[in-house]
């Protein structure tokens, strides 16, 4: 698979844990790194730059760091004006269809604050559901995200463990040594327009 991750860091120059992990996957063969907010600085988004890059690759990872329980406010701009109805949805909106999406993201808050009764309340992966939705009305699999916990305070090995972890996780998904499709989200279904992509590829999901 040929991976796209679209990275969002407002202030790159503060960043320790997504710069460690995005240290893990630049230059990686078949992995193309691009820079929302470096190549927006102003917010003016190329959408036909976008839908192209969209295009030549089969996994798109947004990695972010999780703010206010969602993303970098670039990200939305990204979704507002590249996936555009009749390109990645409606009637004739089947340019994603049997892609994959992920979210790589980074934490301030602990792993056990992400749970029900804990102090956020809710898990990662419901609260990243509105992904989940894009994903599923984009004709996407929407595959389990990939999170590092407890942000700039995390120790040095670990983040380089973790950091290592998202590493290996690309690159077995881009060689084929992970299945997408037994890497889907927990309880996420393939929607049907997933598999009328004209390679059937993932059909027999
Ligand atoms: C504006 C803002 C909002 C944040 N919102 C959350 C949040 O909702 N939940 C959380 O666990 N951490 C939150 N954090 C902490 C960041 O997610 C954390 O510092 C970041 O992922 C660490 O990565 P970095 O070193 O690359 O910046 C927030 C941080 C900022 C600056």
């Amino acid at each position: 698979m040929k991976i796209l991750v679209l990275f969002a860091h407002p202030k790159i120059s503060d960043s320790i844990v997504q710069v460690e992990m995005l240290e893990r996957i630049r230059g990686l063969d078949d992995v193309t790194v691009h820079d929302l907010y470096a190549a927006y600085p102003d917010f003016l988004i190329d959408v036909e730059r976008e839908q192209a890059l969209l295009l030549q690759h089969d996994l798109i990872i947004f990695q972010h760091p999780f703010y206010w329980y969602s993303s970098p406010a670039i990200i939305k701009e990204w979704q507002d004006l590249v996936l555009e109805h009749d390109w990645a949805y409606g009637g004739r909106g089947n340019k994603l269809h049997g892609k994959f999406l992920m979210n790589a993201i980074s934490t301030g808050g602990p792993q056990n604050f992400y749970a029900h009764g804990g102090k956020d309340r809710f898990e990662i992966r419901e609260l990243l559901n509105p992904f989940n939705q894009t994903a599923y009305l984009c004709g996407m699999g929407w595959l389990e995200p990939f999170a590092i916990y407890v942000g700039r305070r995390i120790p040095p090995a670990d983040l380089s463990q973790q950091a290592e972890k998202y590493r290996d996780l690309a690159v077995g998904l881009r060689d084929g040594t992970l299945d997408p499709l037994k890497h889907l989200a927990k309880n996420y279904k393939l929607p049907a327009s997933f598999a009328t992509k004209k390679d059937k590829r993932h059909a027999s999901a």
